[in-house]
């Protein structure tokens, strides 16, 4: 393989659930951005990982992850620096996944603390499924697939990934070492806080989407949580326990956060002026990136393109695990094992 920058494979994903928010983008897609250029980095829209909650329903999958792709490339991802593909185009993700699935231990799976706490809050979906069980080794399937040394996630998939250590531990034991043990990249980003100040999430319907519009932003601004020990007008502010400020960090130019956080102390500025300006600020921010998320969106074509390269590339990367894979299992008979698809 050639291009890998300093010897280091990086691989990330994110399930295909439609346009991403700010929070996915300060708290993952930035980093991924900033990483393009120091490692040989894959990115992964996981159409299949979404099917483990929205089986019943698929008919929204394809065009969403469509969706998340544009928001991508409209943040700065550049297919010429990066691998973006996509999970289902690239079959090798499967095959891999039943191998590891037979190494697995079922207590291993159990044990995950986001498996039974998504079983918990997500109680209209039966998820008493084998698949969903195996969410994380789907995502093992995806990292080892390209002999990732790196995996950029935030700190909630911290057990996943440790899960998906053990699991290549346990591969490179039984059959020799053809896996780096993945480590996690953890996003140097502090949480981003939704309009109600709770973790920004696309469950809680506090979110402010990349795409957006000027509007929308106005109105989800003027209904945001503030400082709520400020009653008055006249009360003085707290900018560092402010939801507003949280977001002011994010977006604002260091000249405008200084003379909010100065005028906010000083009660100059009223809550009711600052989501204004905060709107203004975010429109700033946003406009750019909403632009080009709609070129892209307008030009199907091209964003097709763009990911059937990808997941070209990311499948040579893959077949060449799996021939290492198939012959540390014994699996590849006599060398001539690729079968029918070689
Ligand atoms: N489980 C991750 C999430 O929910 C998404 C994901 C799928 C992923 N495959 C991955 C993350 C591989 C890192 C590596 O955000």
């Amino acid at each position: 393989m050639s291009g890998t920058k300093k010897g280091n494979v990086v691989l990330s994903g994110m399930r295909a659930t439609g346009r991403i928010h700010l929070g996915n983008y300060f708290g993952a897609i930035k980093n991924w951005v900033d990483l393009q250029d120091h490692y040989d980095c894959h990115y992964c829209v996981a159409d299949w990982h979404a099917l483990t909650t929205d089986y019943a329903d698929t008919g929204d999958i394809a065009a969403n992850a469509l969706e998340a792709v544009a928001d991508w490339l409209a943040v700065g991802l550049d297919p010429e620096r990066c691998v973006i593909f996509v999970q289902s185009w690239v079959p090798e993700h499967a095959e891999l996944h039943l191998l590891l699935s037979m190494i697995t231990p079922l207590g291993w799976l159990e044990r995950v603390p986001t498996y039974k706490e998504q079983i918990q809050q997500l109680k209209k979906r039966d998820l008493s499924n084998y698949g969903f069980l195996g969410y994380p080794v789907l995502q093992t399937a995806d990292i080892l697939l390209y002999r990732a040394h790196f995996v950029p996630v935030g700190e909630d998939q911290a057990s996943h990934l440790e899960l998906s250590r053990e699991i290549t531990r346990r591969f490179n034991g039984l059959y020799g070492p053809v896996f780096p043990e993945p480590k996690a990249l953890f996003t140097p980003t502090p949480k981003v806080p939704g309009l109600d100040g709770r973790k920004m999430s696309k469950s809680y319907a506090n979110a402010i989407d990349i795409a957006d519009t000027p509007e929308e932003i106005r109105r989800k601004c003027s209904s945001m949580f503030t400082d709520p020990t400020r009653i008055r007008r006249s009360d003085p502010g707290h900018p560092e326990t402010c939801n507003l400020f949280a977001f002011h960090r994010l977006v604002s130019p260091p000249d405008v956060q200084e003379r909010v956080e100065r005028e906010c102390r000083l009660a100059q500025i009223g809550c009711v002026d600052d989501k204004k300006l905060l709107a203004e600020q975010l429109i700033e921010f946003l406009t750019p990136m909403r632009e080009r998320r709609e070129a892209l969106l307008a030009n199907r074509d091209e964003l097709m393109d763009i990911l059937r390269d990808g997941s070209k590339r990311a499948r040579e990367r893959a077949r060449e695990t799996m021939d290492e894979v198939r012959s540390a299992m014994s699996l590849d008979y006599g060398g001539n094992g690729k079968g029918l698809s070689g």
